[in-house]
């Protein structure tokens, strides 16, 4: 047994989790969204006490009874659950993406994740995205892909998707949302956002996502990691 583990990380706004599940659908892999688990845990908590610095503080008590289930089945699409109930929508706003970015500098709640994340590994193989899947979380990865963007063109892209979801946000206010968020996930101290030293980066400023999909699925087969 040794599935096949292929990492993508990189900022918010990069396109990761469109390319990841275009990966996953073409591998017939696994596909695991790393950031929708931080997301409904910073959600699941604030929804229990909105004084973040409480939480923070006594963790493990706030965190305790929650259990948290991601789901994801090749053409459909993919669902999150916490305590059974359905997270996939409302985990998707800018204030959830800012929660999750201030619950993921501690240690407790990035060990309990990632024990969730190691377990998601089965044949034939795994794609995750995320912001320290190569670095952390899944070290021993066949391949792994860190993608980048301006941050114009990642605010763009994040209306689009807000767009489509029917949210409503506005450009300045979303590029300085992720300016800030970039900022917090790049210089925590724990795990921080930057790419592996093995990890092959991509500019995914001015490809489409279908361009950047073919240029990892050739880099993929380059790399014969099938063999
Ligand atoms: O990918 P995303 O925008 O859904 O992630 C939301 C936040 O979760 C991100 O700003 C930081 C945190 N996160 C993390 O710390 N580690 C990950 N592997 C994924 C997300």
């Amino acid at each position: 047994m040794n599935p096949k583990i292929i990492t993508l990380d990189g900022p918010s706004g990069v396109g990761k989790g469109t390319i990841a599940i275009m990966i996953a659908e073409y591998f017939d892999y696994k596909y695991l969204d790393s950031g929708s688990l931080y997301r409904s845990l910073a959600l699941a908590l604030f929804e229990k006490n909105n004084n973040f610095e409480e939480v923070l503080n006594n963790l493990d008590h706030w965190i305790s009874d929650i259990s948290i289930e991601f789901h994801y089945k090749k053409g459909e699409k993919a669902r999150i659950f916490v305590n059974d109930k359905d997270y996939t929508e409302k985990i998707r706003t800018e204030k959830v993406a800012i929660l999750a970015s201030k619950i993921a500098v501690d240690k407790r709640a990035r060990d309990m994740l990632e024990k969730y994340q190691r377990s998601y590994i089965e044949e034939p193989g795994l794609v995750v995205d995320g912001r320290d899947m190569g670095t952390k979380v899944f070290l021993e990865a066949n391949i792994k892909f860190f993608l980048t963007a301006t941050v114009e063109k990642r605010a763009e892209r994040r209306l689009n998707q807000l767009k489509d979801q029917g949210i409503s946000a506005n450009l300045p206010n979303l590029k300085q949302e992720l300016l800030l968020r970039d900022k917090a996930d790049t210089e925590r101290l724990i795990s921080p956002l930057m790419p592996a030293k093995d990890a092959i980066i991509i500019d995914t400023s001015d490809i489409s996502a279908s361009e950047v999909f073919d240029k990892i699925i050739n880099i993929i087969k380059r790399n014969k990691i099938y063999e």
